[in-house]
């Protein structure tokens, strides 16, 4: 392990003041009878408000199971997930569907756009299921779509896109609500590098906020310097915890936030 990896079975600070989500003691099991597979075995972890985590890890690992579980989609079979304070656990039927479309915005590997609707209409969703008229959700998909640099394909359909164009539509409708929770499944792995740049760095600059967390399901390297933390997988389990390389760049830009914990106040200033 690194000097900074820790283990993953160090107890976690108890309501840390910026603990967005909070993950205790998770499994998840897959099949029935002799059929039965564990997929994620015990996992604790905190993801802290303010920044960007990475989950990485092989194909097959689980990193799907468990953001899907975090995000409110699929439940766990022991354990439970805190977001913002409020166990998932605690949430029945309506109220859960409630809370995650408020609350989480959900980048999905294959993208699940409706194939009817245009890319703006797409986009807009989460404003329609919060009650927006149509024509109000689509403006706002739209604006959303325009600072994506998708300006010019808002009236497309997904069979008009190509692969990018439609996971940057998929990346509009996780943010257009402004959630507190954006869960991204592999964002860039459609994107040449420089759009993929260009999406993480709007997905920093549009979702990471004091009170806000993204976490970013990926296998791509170049993703890495966005991160402020990395949290990595290996069969079911987070077996070590680092920090990312953006927590070391930022420091003399960072704008001093409430969630950013009362460490030394550093005086640094650009060299
Ligand atoms: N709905 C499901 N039913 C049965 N097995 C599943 C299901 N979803 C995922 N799995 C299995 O769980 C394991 C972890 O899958 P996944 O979370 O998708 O991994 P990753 O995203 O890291 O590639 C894999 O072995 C996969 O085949
Ligand atoms: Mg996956």
């Amino acid at each position: 392990m690194t000097d900074k990896a820790v283990p993953a079975t160090d107890k976690p600070a108890a309501n840390t003041k910026n603990a967005a989500v909070q993950i205790r003691g998770l499994s998840k099991d897959f099949g029935d009878g002799s059929e039965k597979r564990r997929v994620l075995s015990d996992i604790t972890a905190d993801v802290n408000a303010g920044e960007l985590t990475l989950l990485v890890g092989p194909s097959g690992c689980g990193k799907t199971t468990l953001i899907s579980i975090i995000a409110g989609i699929l439940s766990p079979t022991e354990g439970d997930v805190s977001l913002f304070g409020t166990p998932l656990a605690s949430l029945k039927g309506n109220a859960l569907v409630r809370f995650r479309l408020k609350k989480v915005g959900f980048v999905f590997q294959q993208f699940n756009l409706l194939p009817t609707l245009t890319a703006a209409e797409n986009a807009g969703l989460p404003m329609a299921a919060a009650g927006q008229s149509r024509a109000d959700a689509t403006k706002k998909g739209l604006d959303m779509l325009d600072k994506l640099g998708m300006a010019a394909f808002v009236g497309k359909l997904q069979s008009q896109l190509s692969g990018g164009q439609q996971q940057r539509v998929a990346i509009a409708r996780a943010l257009v609500h402004g959630p507190q929770l954006v869960v991204c499944d592999e964002p860039t792995s459609a994107l040449d590098a420089a759009t993929g740049r260009t999406v993480m760095g709007l997905l920093r600059e549009l979702a990471v906020k004091p009170d806000r967390v993204v976490i970013v399901v990926t296998h791509d390297e170049r993703v890495y310097d966005f991160a402020d933390r990395v949290l990595e997988m290996e069969d079911g389990r987070i077996v070590a915890t680092r920090e990312g390389k953006h927590q070391s760049q930022k420091a003399p830009h960072a704008p001093a936030t409430e969630a950013t914990p009362a460490t030394k106040p550093t005086t640094a200033t650009p060299a």
